[in-house]
């Protein structure tokens, strides 16, 4: 069978998830064209030699030559990695409005790859309900887009758990028995390889994808990683309002890929919006376990 998709663009080059999200879709045979921007004069880390994406500095506020960019590789998929500032600055949206001007673009996937974002927008949730108000431009400009939520990336455990500060599971106190979902940075970047090349065009346009690796409270994680616990008032670390406000998150049930913001609840796990209820689309596919990756 012919793949669905072949020429890809991804946005942002030496971010925390996108190189994961270049190394797969270099991997995926079916990609033929994988063209990577970056903006002129970033100091991101330079696409390895073996990769087959070709890395393009960009100035996101030149129309005309992403429409160029775009028509000239025939691009048919965007899929975006970049920061939540991008989000907020409108880079995305430049992009997104370059994409439906070309014509050539038949997908997009935001900037998400976190917690379950649908809902939030113009809720006044900062960054989150950001994403969720481009979901609703791209609608407004007509662009198919697949937006896959992954709870919180394995590697992004020790800075959630405040583990980097004290070699502890910190759990906030009284806390530690909601699951979160999991996922792998490299279950991702393949995911979104393989629907983009394997799924027919009506699924993957304008879709929820809820992924999850592994689906664990943080006492479990403590027991998984064999660390001991520590319940504190704050999680610490550098920045510690960070990790304590989304570590808060979770400990309500957001931190689930199955959390429904309107019933403030988890939708059915066995329904077509449950926890990890994405992963269907990858049949066999052997999703990866936390100490497959993390090594503490
Ligand atoms: N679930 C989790 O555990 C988790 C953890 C972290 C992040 N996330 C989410 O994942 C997504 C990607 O996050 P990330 O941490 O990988 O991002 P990041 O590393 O902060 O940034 C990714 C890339 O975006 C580009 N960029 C940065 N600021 C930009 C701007 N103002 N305009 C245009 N491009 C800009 C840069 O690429 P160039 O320098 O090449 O231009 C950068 O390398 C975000 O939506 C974030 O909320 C989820």
């Amino acid at each position: 069978m012919a793949p669905t998709y072949t020429s890809f663009v991804v946005l942002g080059s030496g971010g925390s998830l996108s190189p994961y999200i270049i190394d797969a879709l270099s991997k995926e045979p079916d990609v033929k064209k994988l063209i990577v921007f970056s903006r002129l004069g970033s100091s991101s880390k330079p696409i390895p030699p073996s990769s087959k994406a070709e890395l393009l500095q960009v100035d996101y506020n030149d129309h005309t030559s992403l429409i160029d960019i775009f028509r000239t590789h025939g691009t048919e998929v965007i899929v975006s990695t970049l920061s939540t500032d991008a989000v907020t600055d409108d880079n995305q949206k430049k992009v997104a409005l370059a994409a439906k001007e070309a014509g050539t673009v038949k997908l997009f996937f935001p900037s998400e790859y976190g917690m379950v974002t649908h809902g939030l927008g113009g809720k006044g949730h900062g960054w989150l309900s950001g994403k969720d108000e481009f979901k609703d431009f791209l609608e407004s400009i007509d662009l198919p887009y697949a937006r896959v939520f992954t709870g919180v990336w394995f590697r992004w455990i020790p800075w959630l758990t405040g583990y980097n500060a004290n070699g502890k599971i910190n759990i906030l106190k009284d806390k530690g028995d909601t699951p979160i979902s999991f996922t792998a940075e490299e279950d991702i970047g393949e995911f979104i390889a393989y629907v983009s090349t394997h799924l027919p065009p009506s699924q993957l346009a304008n879709v929820r994808f809820r992924l999850q690796g592994e689906r664990r409270t943080t006492k479990e994680i403590a027991s998984q990683l064999g660390k001991p616990i520590e319940f504190v008032d704050a999680i610490p670390g550098e920045n510690s309002e960070w990790p304590t406000s989304i570590a808060t998150e979770c400990e309500l049930g957001v931190g689930s890929t199955g959390y429904n913001h309107e019933l403030k609840k988890d939708n059915d796990v066995a329904g077509p919006e449950g926890a990890g209820s994405g992963n269907r689309f990858w049949e066999g596919h052997v999703w990866r376990k936390i100490e497959d990756v993390l090594k503490l």
